[in-house]
């Protein structure tokens, strides 16, 4: 977590002020991920200004809408909050005119909507709100802050510093925008890679590689891993069959138990699958190739394409094993019925030091109960994400 900056605008001096600017620039400019730029941008703005409450509005341009995710109880819980460009209030209105506005009393002027107060339990007495731009002069969004805690209205001051704040945090939103466009195009490829190597021999391609990534993800983060590592694991793991591509319809469409030799074709799905990743320059990718070469190797060293022991086989494929055949065993496949959960549950335990890694199954075990979920017939989204912590509000 970053420090809080030490004191507040109003009693610094230019050189202070100087320094804090300085330092803001320079937290910022190192954050790619557009979420947690913005937390550090409100946090900073509401410390510098020392204000109540910082909001940063983006303009989505799919959508026409403004989008804030705005932290409630100590930051805990995020509501998102979605302003049509169109909308009446005071933020929409910053962001068609491209004009500051600042209220010394909101709830006195007709300019200000009370909706977003109404959604969040807050009550707006002094607000102002400065408009993003980036250096073309396009509206990126709005930057508003509330509530002076010496209950001041908002001065020139003010105004000037958040509108400084603006100008150097635009260059970085901009960025992190692009990195997120192109992360999000990265794994949308990776994802529709994986369903065409699944779709032959699966009907409900998806959900097996949703769940497949789930599961990973599950154990990564029971196994201690950090939530990005964890966010790696999810998106790579969907790609480990990818090596199936290579393999012809009649061994891997065959209706009925595979002949040894046939089975010795099947194997190398995980060398082919090694082969289209080698040497990918992505983490994501990178990831993926261990996880396609190594996922049919077993804990006991009997397993393939190079009979690997223990912690000789990657953590990554290790994990994606258990998850792999847990799912494998509760699906039908062409060669095989489906298994209840708890009969694969308990394969799985049996194979702990055997086929896997007896750690991975301990946190299999403790995962088990939300894995179970994603299998239930009643449940009305099995394929939901894990759920996170952000509500999304609509307003008009
Ligand atoms: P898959 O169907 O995705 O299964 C992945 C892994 O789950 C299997 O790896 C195996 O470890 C486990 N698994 C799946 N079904 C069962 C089961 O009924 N009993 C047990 N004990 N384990 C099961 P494995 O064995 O290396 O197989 C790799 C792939 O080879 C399978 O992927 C499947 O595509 C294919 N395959 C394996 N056996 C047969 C078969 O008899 N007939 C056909 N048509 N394909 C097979
Ligand atoms: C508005 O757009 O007028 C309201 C936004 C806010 O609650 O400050
Ligand atoms: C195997 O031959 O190792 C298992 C085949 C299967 O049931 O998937
Ligand atoms: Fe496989």
């Amino acid at each position: 977590m970053q420090e809080p900056m030490p004191a507040q605008s109003g009693k610094l001096t230019a050189e202070e002020k100087l320094h804090l600017l300085v330092d803001f620039g320079a937290r910022i400019s190192s954050e790619l991920h557009l979420d947690k730029l913005l937390d550090i941008i409100a946090q900073q703005i509401t410390h510098m200004l020392d204000v109540g409450r910082c909001t940063i509005y983006l303009k989505d341009e799919d959508t026409n809408e403004l989008w804030s995710k705005i932290a409630q109880g100590k930051g805990l819980e995020h509501t998102e909050i979605r302003l049509p460009l169109n909308s009446a209030g005071f933020i929409a209105l910053v962001a068609r005119t491209g004009q500051t506005i600042n209220l010394p009393n909101a709830y006195e002027d007709p300019r200000f909507s009370m909706d977003v107060d109404i959604v969040t339990a807050f009550r707006t007495h002094a607000t102002i709100a400065v408009p993003l731009k980036n250096n073309s002069g396009d509206v990126l969004g709005v930057f508003q802050a509330s509530n002076k805690s010496d209950g001041t209205p908002f001065d020139k001051n003010d105004e000037g510093l958040l509108r400084l704040l603006a100008a150097l945090a635009s260059g970085s939103i901009e960025i992190a925008k692009l990195y997120e466009e192109v992360h999000v195009a990265q794994l949308e490829t990776i994802y529709r890679l994986a369903v065409t190597a699944e779709y032959r021999d699966q009907h409900d391609t998806r959900q097996h590689l949703k769940n497949i990534s789930i599961i990973s993800y599950l154990l990564a983060l029971a196994l201690g891993m950090s939530k990005s590592e964890a966010e790696l694991i999810k998106n790579a793991s969907p790609l480990h069959d990818i090596g199936k591509v290579a393999l012809a319809d009649n061994i891997l469409l065959k209706p009925g138990k595979l002949t040894p030799e046939e089975f010795e074709v099947m194997k190398s799905h995980t060398i082919y699958g090694g082969r289209i990743l080698e040497g990918a320059h992505s983490k994501v990718l990178q990831m993926a190739y261990k996880m396609s070469l190594f996922h049919h190797e077993k804990w006991n060293g009997s397993g393939y394409p190079k009979g690997l022991k223990g912690e000789e086989i990657p953590l990554e494929a290790r994990i994606v094993t258990v998850a792999d055949v847990f799912d494998a065993l509760c699906v039908s496949r062409v060669y095989k019925k489906a298994w209840k959960t708890e009969e694969a549950l308990a394969y799985i335990n049996e194979q702990a030091g055997q086929a896997f890694d007896p750690n991975i199954v301990e946190a299999f075990l403790k995962v088990y109960p939300s894995v179970k979920r994603l299998y239930s017939v009643s449940s009305p989204h099995p394929t939901q994400q894990p759920s996170s912590a952000t509500n999304q509000t609509k307003l008009s």
